[in-house]
Protein backbone atom coordinates (compact mmCIF):
# COMPACT_ATOMS: atom_id res chain seq x y z
CA UNK A 1 0.00 0.00 0.00
CA UNK A 2 2.72 2.23 0.13
CA UNK A 3 4.35 4.58 -2.85
CA UNK A 4 6.86 3.08 -5.19
CA UNK A 5 10.32 2.95 -3.48
CA UNK A 6 11.77 6.49 -3.10
CA UNK A 7 9.63 7.87 -5.21
CA UNK A 8 7.09 9.96 -3.97
CA UNK A 9 3.58 8.85 -3.97
CA UNK A 10 1.35 9.79 -6.84
CA UNK A 11 -1.61 10.90 -5.51
CA UNK A 12 -4.60 12.33 -7.64
CA UNK A 13 -7.36 14.41 -6.45
CA UNK A 14 -11.32 14.30 -6.91
CA UNK A 15 -12.95 17.65 -6.29
CA UNK A 16 -16.11 19.41 -6.96
CA UNK A 17 -16.26 22.57 -5.12
CA UNK A 18 -13.91 24.83 -3.57
CA UNK A 19 -10.82 22.50 -2.45
CA UNK A 20 -10.13 23.86 0.49
CA UNK A 21 -8.95 20.19 1.65
CA UNK A 22 -7.03 19.89 -2.03
CA UNK A 23 -5.15 22.90 -1.04
CA UNK A 24 -4.44 21.49 2.26
CA UNK A 25 -2.78 18.55 1.10
CA UNK A 26 -0.68 20.78 -1.26
CA UNK A 27 0.16 22.84 1.23
CA UNK A 28 1.19 19.80 3.19
CA UNK A 29 3.36 18.61 0.25
CA UNK A 30 4.94 22.03 -0.76
CA UNK A 31 5.75 21.95 3.16
CA UNK A 32 7.66 18.48 3.21
CA UNK A 33 5.08 17.46 5.77
CA UNK A 34 3.69 14.94 2.92
CA UNK A 35 5.64 12.51 0.94
CA UNK A 36 3.83 12.92 -2.45
CA UNK A 37 3.23 14.30 -5.90
CA UNK A 38 -0.83 15.22 -7.25
CA UNK A 39 -0.57 14.03 -10.31
CA UNK A 40 -3.64 15.46 -11.20
CA UNK A 41 -7.12 17.24 -10.24
CA UNK A 42 -9.90 15.98 -11.56
CA UNK A 43 -13.06 17.64 -11.56
CA UNK A 44 -17.03 16.87 -12.64
CA UNK A 45 -17.53 20.98 -13.01
CA UNK A 46 -15.91 23.25 -15.18
CA UNK A 47 -15.73 25.90 -12.54
CA UNK A 48 -14.70 24.15 -9.29
CA UNK A 49 -12.50 26.32 -7.75
CA UNK A 50 -10.31 23.30 -6.78
CA UNK A 51 -9.12 23.17 -10.43
CA UNK A 52 -8.34 26.74 -10.13
CA UNK A 53 -6.31 26.17 -7.19
CA UNK A 54 -4.27 23.21 -9.44
CA UNK A 55 -3.88 25.78 -12.03
CA UNK A 56 -2.02 28.22 -9.53
CA UNK A 57 0.56 25.31 -8.26
CA UNK A 58 1.08 24.06 -11.78
CA UNK A 59 -0.33 20.93 -11.26
CA UNK A 60 -3.00 19.38 -13.80
CA UNK A 61 -6.29 20.46 -13.84
CA UNK A 62 -8.53 18.31 -15.83
CA UNK A 63 -12.38 18.75 -15.99
CA UNK A 64 -14.21 15.49 -17.00
CA UNK A 65 -17.57 16.22 -18.20
CA UNK A 66 -20.49 14.12 -17.31
CA UNK A 67 -22.88 15.35 -20.07
CA UNK A 68 -21.77 12.74 -22.73
CA UNK A 69 -22.62 10.21 -20.33
CA UNK A 70 -26.38 11.55 -19.11
CA UNK A 71 -28.94 9.45 -20.42
CA UNK A 72 -27.38 6.32 -20.47
CA UNK A 73 -28.53 3.25 -18.41
CA UNK A 74 -24.59 2.83 -16.96
CA UNK A 75 -24.24 7.03 -17.01
CA UNK A 76 -22.22 6.84 -13.61
CA UNK A 77 -20.55 3.56 -14.76
CA UNK A 78 -19.38 4.81 -18.39
CA UNK A 79 -18.31 7.94 -16.37
CA UNK A 80 -16.39 6.41 -13.86
CA UNK A 81 -14.45 4.46 -16.29
CA UNK A 82 -13.32 7.47 -18.44
CA UNK A 83 -12.22 8.86 -14.79
CA UNK A 84 -10.28 5.32 -14.59
CA UNK A 85 -8.61 6.21 -18.05
CA UNK A 86 -7.33 9.59 -16.17
CA UNK A 87 -6.33 7.74 -13.23
CA UNK A 88 -4.66 5.29 -15.17
CA UNK A 89 -2.79 7.33 -17.46
CA UNK A 90 -1.33 9.53 -14.96
CA UNK A 91 -0.52 6.23 -12.68
CA UNK A 92 -1.72 7.54 -9.78
CA UNK A 93 -1.31 5.43 -6.85
CA UNK A 94 -3.75 6.45 -4.20
CA UNK A 95 -6.92 8.96 -5.23
CA UNK A 96 -8.48 11.47 -2.96
CA UNK A 97 -11.87 12.55 -2.72
CA UNK A 98 -12.19 15.80 -1.59
CA UNK A 99 -15.46 17.46 -1.62
CA UNK A 100 -16.57 15.25 -4.63
CA UNK A 101 -20.41 15.27 -4.66
CA UNK A 102 -20.30 12.79 -6.96
CA UNK A 103 -21.11 8.89 -6.20
CA UNK A 104 -18.25 6.62 -7.21
CA UNK A 105 -19.65 3.23 -8.39
CA UNK A 106 -17.82 0.10 -8.56
CA UNK A 107 -15.23 0.51 -11.40
CA UNK A 108 -13.38 3.07 -9.58
CA UNK A 109 -14.11 1.32 -6.10
CA UNK A 110 -12.51 -2.05 -7.22
CA UNK A 111 -9.50 -0.35 -9.24
CA UNK A 112 -8.91 1.54 -5.93
CA UNK A 113 -9.74 -0.95 -3.45
CA UNK A 114 -7.81 0.47 -0.18
CA UNK A 115 -6.26 3.29 -2.62
CA UNK A 116 -8.92 5.48 -2.40
CA UNK A 117 -9.54 8.21 0.63
CA UNK A 118 -12.70 10.33 1.71
CA UNK A 119 -13.15 12.85 3.73
CA UNK A 120 -16.43 13.24 4.95
CA UNK A 121 -17.75 15.97 8.29
CA UNK A 122 -19.30 13.82 10.78
CA UNK A 123 -17.73 11.09 13.14
CA UNK A 124 -18.79 8.39 11.01
CA UNK A 125 -20.82 5.79 11.25
CA UNK A 126 -23.30 9.04 12.69
CA UNK A 127 -24.63 11.16 10.15
CA UNK A 128 -23.26 9.50 6.64
CA UNK A 129 -24.80 11.48 3.15
CA UNK A 130 -25.50 15.75 3.01
CA UNK A 131 -25.77 18.23 5.63
CA UNK A 132 -24.59 16.62 8.14
CA UNK A 133 -23.58 19.74 10.94
CA UNK A 134 -27.05 20.41 10.77
CA UNK A 135 -28.01 17.04 11.76
CA UNK A 136 -25.79 16.87 14.50
CA UNK A 137 -26.86 20.03 15.87
CA UNK A 138 -30.68 19.08 15.63
CA UNK A 139 -29.44 15.59 16.95
CA UNK A 140 -28.19 17.62 20.26
CA UNK A 141 -24.90 16.04 19.89
CA UNK A 142 -22.04 17.34 22.48
CA UNK A 143 -19.56 16.66 19.90
CA UNK A 144 -18.94 16.69 16.13
CA UNK A 145 -16.01 15.92 13.97
CA UNK A 146 -15.02 15.02 10.78
CA UNK A 147 -13.39 11.02 9.65
CA UNK A 148 -10.70 10.06 6.95
CA UNK A 149 -11.96 6.72 5.14
CA UNK A 150 -11.22 4.20 2.49
CA UNK A 151 -13.82 4.31 -0.01
CA UNK A 152 -16.27 1.28 -0.61
CA UNK A 153 -19.26 0.74 -2.60
CA UNK A 154 -21.61 2.21 0.60
CA UNK A 155 -21.66 5.48 0.92
CA UNK A 156 -19.60 6.87 3.86
CA UNK A 157 -19.34 3.69 5.02
CA UNK A 158 -15.68 2.37 4.25
CA UNK A 159 -12.99 1.09 6.76
CA UNK A 160 -12.12 4.12 9.06
CA UNK A 161 -8.41 5.35 9.50
CA UNK A 162 -8.33 8.60 11.11
CA UNK A 163 -10.97 11.01 12.93
CA UNK A 164 -11.35 14.31 14.58
CA UNK A 165 -13.45 15.94 16.96
CA UNK A 166 -14.69 19.21 17.87
CA UNK A 167 -17.24 20.47 20.63
CA UNK A 168 -20.64 21.59 19.48
CA UNK A 169 -21.25 24.79 21.27
CA UNK A 170 -24.48 26.21 22.52
CA UNK A 171 -24.92 29.17 19.92
CA UNK A 172 -23.14 26.79 16.85
CA UNK A 173 -25.55 27.09 13.71
CA UNK A 174 -24.55 24.94 10.79
CA UNK A 175 -22.13 27.18 9.32
CA UNK A 176 -19.93 27.63 12.40
CA UNK A 177 -19.85 24.52 13.10
CA UNK A 178 -18.84 23.46 9.24
CA UNK A 179 -16.11 25.84 10.01
CA UNK A 180 -15.26 24.38 13.36
CA UNK A 181 -14.98 20.68 11.50
CA UNK A 182 -13.06 22.14 8.34
CA UNK A 183 -10.19 22.93 10.37
CA UNK A 184 -9.32 19.80 11.83
CA UNK A 185 -10.16 18.16 8.51
CA UNK A 186 -7.15 20.22 7.01
CA UNK A 187 -5.25 18.54 9.46
CA UNK A 188 -6.36 15.10 9.53
CA UNK A 189 -6.50 14.64 5.70
CA UNK A 190 -2.82 15.15 5.00
CA UNK A 191 -1.85 13.57 7.94
CA UNK A 192 -3.93 9.90 6.42
CA UNK A 193 -1.83 10.68 2.99
CA UNK A 194 1.49 10.88 4.75
CA UNK A 195 0.46 7.44 7.12
CA UNK A 196 -0.05 6.08 3.34
CA UNK A 197 3.02 7.29 2.07
CA UNK A 198 4.38 5.67 4.63
CA UNK A 199 3.05 2.07 3.93
CA UNK A 200 1.46 1.91 7.51
CA UNK A 201 -1.94 2.02 6.82
CA UNK A 202 -2.88 -2.02 7.09
CA UNK A 203 -6.91 -2.83 6.52
CA UNK A 204 -8.52 -6.05 8.25
CA UNK A 205 -11.76 -6.18 7.19
CA UNK A 206 -13.45 -2.73 8.40
CA UNK A 207 -10.59 -1.49 10.45
CA UNK A 208 -7.30 0.21 9.73
CA UNK A 209 -4.63 -0.58 11.73
CA UNK A 210 -2.09 1.80 11.97
CA UNK A 211 1.66 0.72 12.01
CA UNK A 212 4.19 2.47 14.34
CA UNK A 213 6.53 4.00 12.58
CA UNK A 214 10.13 2.02 12.00
CA UNK A 215 12.21 1.79 15.82
CA UNK A 216 15.49 3.12 15.66
CA UNK A 217 17.55 0.19 14.81
CA UNK A 218 20.76 -0.90 16.34
CA UNK A 219 22.96 1.72 14.27
CA UNK A 220 22.48 3.93 11.58
CA UNK A 221 23.60 3.88 8.09
CA UNK A 222 23.95 6.94 6.16
CA UNK A 223 22.91 7.10 3.13
CA UNK A 224 20.48 4.43 4.23
C1 LIG B 1 -15.72 19.20 3.18
O1 LIG B 1 -16.30 19.63 4.38
C2 LIG B 1 -15.83 17.70 3.06
O2 LIG B 1 -15.70 17.04 4.29
C3 LIG B 1 -17.23 17.56 2.52
O3 LIG B 1 -17.35 18.58 1.58
C4 LIG B 1 -16.53 19.67 1.97
C5 LIG B 1 -15.64 20.01 0.82
O4 LIG B 1 -14.89 21.15 1.12
N1 LIG B 1 -17.42 16.27 1.92
C6 LIG B 1 -18.56 15.59 2.03
O5 LIG B 1 -19.55 16.00 2.59
C7 LIG B 1 -18.53 14.23 1.34
N2 LIG B 1 -19.54 13.38 1.88
P1 LIG B 1 -13.64 21.55 0.23
O6 LIG B 1 -14.11 21.52 -1.22
O7 LIG B 1 -13.32 22.95 0.68
O8 LIG B 1 -12.55 20.56 0.50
Amino acid sequence: MSSKRGAPLRVAVLASGRGSNLQAVIDAIEAGQVQATIVAVISNKKDAVALERARKHGLPDIFVDPKPFTGRPDSREAYDRALLDVLTQRDAELVLLAGYMKIVTAVLVDAYANRMMNIHPSLLPSFPGLDVQKKAIDWGCKLAGCTVHFVTEGVDEGPIILQAAVPILDDDNPETLAARILRQEHIIYPRAVQLFAEGRLRVEGRLVRIEQGKPAGEALISPS
